[in-house]
C-alpha cells in the first residue's frame, strides 16, 4: 500500500508512533579509522614468541616471510608500535561496507525484560556477510603489493573463504581454498559464493596434498577440521611458485586488522553516551573477539578502566575454558611454527557443530597470554543454547545470525538475565560477527528438533594434551 503524505495531521500521526530512541549509531566514511591498534605494545607481559619446531628458536620476520608476505610477518612480530597505518587502498575497499552500524538491541532487551542496555556491532552488513573481510582485504593488498600472484587458504564455515575470494579478485590474485569437508557439504552456497568470485574450492581433507592423503588413509571418513585444512593450504603454498598462504584467524596480524571493529565501536558508544560494562564476542581462533575487545582493553591497560571482556566458545571445542597453555602447532600435520596458545592439542577432532568457524583446537597467541594474565574471560556455550539465543535474536531484532555469532548472543543474553536478577542496569556490547542466511540448513535442523549438544569427556581432552611436548614448564 502506498501512503501519500497529504496533510499535517498525518505527519503528526507518524511523529507520535515513532519514538526518539536512537536505534543505530552511524559514522561517516571519513570516520573510518586510519590506523589499526596493536595491543601488544601496551601489554606488560608480552606474548611468548613463535618457535621454529626443529630448533625451538624464536622465529624472525625473515623466517615468517617464507609463508606470509613480509608486511604480514612484520606485523606478526611487532611488539612496539601502538598504531599501524591502514593503507589507503585498503581503506578505499573498506568503504564498500564500513563504517558498520552500532545497534541498540531494544527488541532483545524487551523480549528479555532486562534493565540491561544491549548494543551490538553489526559486522554482518559486509557484502560477504561477516567480519572476515576486514583482514581479507588487508592480506590480499599486501600480497598484491609484494608482487605475489597466487594465494592459498583454509575455511571452516566458508565465511573467511568467501571474504578472501572477493578480496583476491579485487587485487587480481589466484586463490585456492581448502574448505572443511563437513561445511563443504553443510553449506554448499558458501562454496558457490567463493566460486562466483573466481576462487578454486577443494573439500578438505583432499587427495591433492600429502597431509590430506595421510589423514584419509588413516581415517577414510574423516570430515575435516580447520587444523587439517590449514595443513593442506600451507603445503600447497610452499610448493607453488610466487604463492603465499593467508590465514583468517589466530595470528596477531589478523587480530590487528580486526581492531577496526572496536575502534569504530568505541566512537559509536560515545555517540550513544554509554560505556560498556562488558564486551562479548564469539571465539574461533580469536580474530573477531580481538577486533571488538582490544580497543576497549586499551582503556583497561592504559587508564585502568573496569571493563569485562568475555570470549564465548562452543562447549564442544573448549580450548579457552578446558584447554592448557602450551606451545602447539596451528595445524593438524605440524607444518606451522609452534605457537604459545590455549590448546586442546592439534589433533583434537571437534564435534560436527554447525558453527564451523569455531571448530578449531587453539586460541591466538595474544588472547592466550591475556587469558593467562586474567585480563579477559571465557565462557562455553552448548549448541542448543546458541540456536535458542539465535532464534530469539532473529525474532526480536530481525537478523538471522551466523551460528558462530550466536555464541556471543547467548553469552550476552546470559549477562542480561544476570543483570535482571540483580536488578542492575548493565551496558553490554557484543559483536554480531556475521549473518546466517547461508546457514539455514542448521536452522532447519534446529527447528525440526534434530540438533543436539555434544558432551566432551575429560579423557578425550587429556589424551590429546598428553601428546604435547612440554616446552612451557
Ligand atoms: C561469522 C563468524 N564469526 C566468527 C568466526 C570465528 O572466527 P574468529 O574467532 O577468528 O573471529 C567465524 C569463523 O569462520 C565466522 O565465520
Amino acid at each position: 500500500m502506498v501512503f501519500f503524505i497529504s496533510n499535517d495531521k498525518y505527519l503528526i500521526k507518524i511523529k507520535n508512533i515513532m519514538s526518539d530512541k536512537t536505534k543505530k549509531f552511524l559514522l561517516q566514511e571519513k570516520d573510518i579509522p586510519t590506523a589499526w591498534y596493536n595491543v601488544v605494545a601496551d601489554m606488560k607481559n608480552k606474548p611468548l614468541p613463535p618457535l621454529n619446531p626443529a630448533t625451538k628458536k624464536p622465529l624472525t620476520v625473515d623466517d615468517l616471510s617464507a609463508l606470509f608476505t613480509t608486511e604480514a610477518a612484520k606485523q606478526e612480530l611487532n611488539a612496539t608500535d601502538q598504531w599501524i597505518e591502514i593503507p589507503e587502498e585498503v581503506r578505499d575497499l573498506y568503504k564498500n561496507y564500513r563504517p558498520t552500524p552500532l545497534v541498540r538491541a531494544y527488541g532483545l532487551e524487551k523480549a528479555l525484560d532486562t534493565p540491561a542496555h544491549i548494543y551490538f556491532k553489526n559486522e554482518s552488513v559486509s557484502p560477504v556477510g561477516s567480519h572476515k573481510l576486514n583482514s581479507a582485504i588487508a592480506q590480499a593488498y599486501y600480497c598484491k603489493q609484494q608482487g605475489v600472484t597466487n594465494i592459498t587458504t583454509e575455511t571452516g564455515a566458508g565465511q573467511w573463504g568467501a571474504a578472501l575470494s572477493y578480496a583476491a579478485k579485487a587485487f587480481g590474485l589466484e586463490l585456492a581454498v581448502f574448505m572443511v569437508k563437513v561445511s563443504y557439504n553443510q553449506k554448499p552456497y558458501r562454496r558457490s559464493i567463493m566460486q562466483t568470485f573466481g576462487a578454486q574450492v577443494i573439500a578438505s581433507p583432499s587427495m591433492t596434498t600429502k597431509a590430506g592423503r595421510k589423514i584419509l588413509t588413516d581415517h577414510p571418513n574423516y570430515q575435516g577440521s580447520l587444523g587439517t585444512a590449514i595443513s593442506e593450504a600451507v603445503e600447497l603454498a610452499m610448493q607453488t611458485p610466487n604463492c603465499k598462504y593467508t590465514l583468517g584467524s589466530v595470528l596477531n596480524h589478523v587480530s590487528l586488522h580486526q581492531t577496526i571493529i572496536g575502534l569504530e565501536a568505541e566512537k559509536q558508544m560515545e555517540m550513544a553516551g554509554e560505556y560498556p560494562d562488558m564486551v562479548i564476542a564469539c571465539f574461533g581462533g580469536g580474530s573477531n573477539f580481538s577486533g571488538i575487545t582490544f580497543p576497549f582493553l586499551r582503556h583497561k591497560l592504559t587508564e585502568g578502566k573496569d571493563v569485562r571482556l568475555i570470549a564465548a566458545e562452543p562447549a564442544s571445542c573448549p580450548k579457552m575454558t578446558r584447554g592448557v597453555f602450551q606451545y602447539d602447532f596451528g595445524d593438524e600435520a605440524g607444518y606451522t611454527p609452534l605457537l604459545p596458545m590455549f590448546t586442546l592439542g592439534h589433533d583434537f577432532e571437534p564435534a560436527h557443530i554447525h558453527a564451523g568457524g569455531l571448530r578449531y583446537h587453539g586460541a591466538g597467541t595474544i588472547v592466550s597470554q591475556l587469558l593467562k594474565d586474567k585480563l579477559i574471560e571465557a565462557v562455553d556455550i552448548k549448541q542448543l543454547d546458541t540456536f535458542k539465543a539465535a532464534t530469539l535474536f532473529a525474532q526480536s531484532e530481525g537478523i538471522v545470525p551466523a551460528p558462530e555469532s550466536s555464541h556471543a548472543i547467548a553469552a550476552a543474553i546470559q549477562q542480561a538475565l544476570i543483570a535482571k536478577e540483580e536488578g542492575k542496569k548493565k551496558t553490554i556490547l557484543f559483536n554480531l560477527s556475521g549473518h546466517g542466511l547461508i546457514d539455514m540448513t542448521a536452522y532447519d535442523q534446529y527447528l525440526a528438533g534434530d540438533l543436539s549438544n555434544f558432551e566432551l569427556p575429560q579423557e578425550d581432552i587429556d589424551k590429546n594434551i598428553a601428546k604435547l611436548e612440554k616446552i612451557i614448564k
